[in-house]
């Protein structure tokens, strides 16, 4: 289908829309700075899973076209999250450089939400096929580090919120799962194997 790509990359852009039209109409509630980060914190980390999702997914149901998105989602993950580091750079840290490295250092909620920001940088930067054929093996190599991306930003977020650690945990639980049936794929086999039995009855 050729309008899928177009329509699923309208799809991902919903939420910076949204957030785009509150900044405009002046509309992003009593504290924008900090609906800001939330949502495009949330955002880049659902993204995350969802990049990481489709190879499982694509092997239990055996839906291949699910592949032809998993660029364009791991490329959201990095849109969203640089637009979060953006906004705690630039509207919390006013560009303040000195206090953006002391917090960089001091506070470890932001230790390693940065560590992790930075594990994307090369990983967006070689997402080219032009850049996959040049690094043949060693592409897949390098695009392992979103495993480690996303551990440390699930640990970034349980680390940050104070009260109610439930919304943190089913996002450490999902990347656990992740993980599981990426170095363990005989779990994997398992669930297509069950999910083929109910569909055969
Ligand atoms: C893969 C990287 C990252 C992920 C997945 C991520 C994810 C998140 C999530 C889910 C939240 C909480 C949203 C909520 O409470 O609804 C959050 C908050 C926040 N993040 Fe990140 N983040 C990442 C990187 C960063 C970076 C690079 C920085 C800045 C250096 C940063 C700074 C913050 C701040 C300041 C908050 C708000 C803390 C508060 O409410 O007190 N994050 N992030």
């Amino acid at each position: 289908m050729l309008v899928a790509k177009p329509l699923v990359f309208l799809a991902c852009l919903v939420p910076f829309m949204q957030l785009a039209h509150g900044a405009f109409v002046g509309d992003l509630g009593a504290n924008p700075l900090e609906l800001v980060t939330n949502v495009t914190g949330l955002w880049g980390l659902r993204f995350l899973l969802l990049t990481l999702a489709i190879s499982p997914l694509r092997r239990v149901s055996g839906w291949n076209w699910l592949q032809r998105f998993r660029r364009m989602l791991g490329l959201f993950v990095f849109f969203y999250i640089s637009l979060h580091f953006l906004t705690w750079v630039w509207l919390d840290q006013q560009l303040d450089w000195s206090k953006i490295a002391a917090d960089i250092v001091k506070r470890p909620y932001v230790t390693l939400g940065f560590t992790a920001w930075l594990l994307l940088v090369p990983l967006a930067a070689t997402s080219t096929r032009g850049m996959m054929r040049r690094l043949g093996r060693r592409w897949q190599r390098l695009h392992r580090l979103v495993y480690v991306a996303g551990v440390l930003g699930v640990l970034h977020f349980i680390w940050l919120v104070k009260a109610d650690l439930l919304q943190p945990l089913i996002y450490a639980s999902l990347l656990l799962i992740l993980l599981a049936v990426r170095w363990r794929p005989h779990l994997l086999g398992r669930l297509a194997w069950s999910g083929r039995t109910i569909n055969a009855r």
